[in-house]
């Protein structure tokens, strides 16, 4: 676990190689496994690794879109109103179901980035995936891939020091 949490790091340029439907699943599977506000489960998903028109054309809505366009799969993460009771808490949720994602991407070698930038693109987003516009919320789309890449560069972390603000 520790191993993986190490690992991991954005990977945004991908081999031209497709993922296996049982790791994809793998990854989702562990979406669904990560806790969630009073347990309500709100995370909803689009995959998309066949079409990969759509892929293009959701990079085109993007400023960094070259990564984008190398990644085999995008899974777009939807908050579902409906399903969920609390802003910040749903919120939290649905990050937990994120990075539960980007690490078992990792502990199956396969590279990831969490895309928040999308996010300005929310109804556009909705449009090409033809998601309800007022139910779901685009939350994040994470790109993946195997990377070209073997052991990225680790991003420098603010030391401990800086960021404990006490032991009590
Ligand atoms: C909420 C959120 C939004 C992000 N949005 C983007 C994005 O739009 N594009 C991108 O390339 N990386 C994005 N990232 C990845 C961060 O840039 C990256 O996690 C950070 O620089 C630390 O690097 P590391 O993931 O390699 O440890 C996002 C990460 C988070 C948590």
């Amino acid at each position: 676990m520790l191993h993986t949490i190490e690992t991991r790091t954005s990977v945004r340029l991908y081999k031209k190689q497709p993922i296996e439907q049982e790791k994809l699943d793998t990854i989702l599977q562990s979406a669904i496994l990560a806790p969630s506000a009073k347990n309500f489960q709100p995370w909803r998903f689009v995959v998309i690794q066949k079409n990969k028109e759509i892929i293009y054309g959701i990079a085109d809505l993007m400023q960094r879109s070259t990564f984008v366009k190398t990644a085999d799969c995008l899974i777009c993460v939807f908050l579902d109103k409906d399903s969920g009771f609390d802003q910040v808490k749903d919120c939290q949720t649905m990050g937990a179901c994120i990075e539960n994602m980007l690490l078992t991407a990792t502990s199956l070698g396969i590279g990831s980035c969490w895309i928040g930038e999308i996010l300005d693109k929310q109804a556009e987003v909705k449009e090409l995936l033809q998601v309800d516009q007022a139910r779901y919320d685009l939350q994040a789309i994470i790109s993946l891939g195997y990377p070209l890449r073997e052991n990225g560069t680790k991003v420098s972390r603010k030391p401990l020091s800086e960021v404990v603000l006490g032991y009590k």
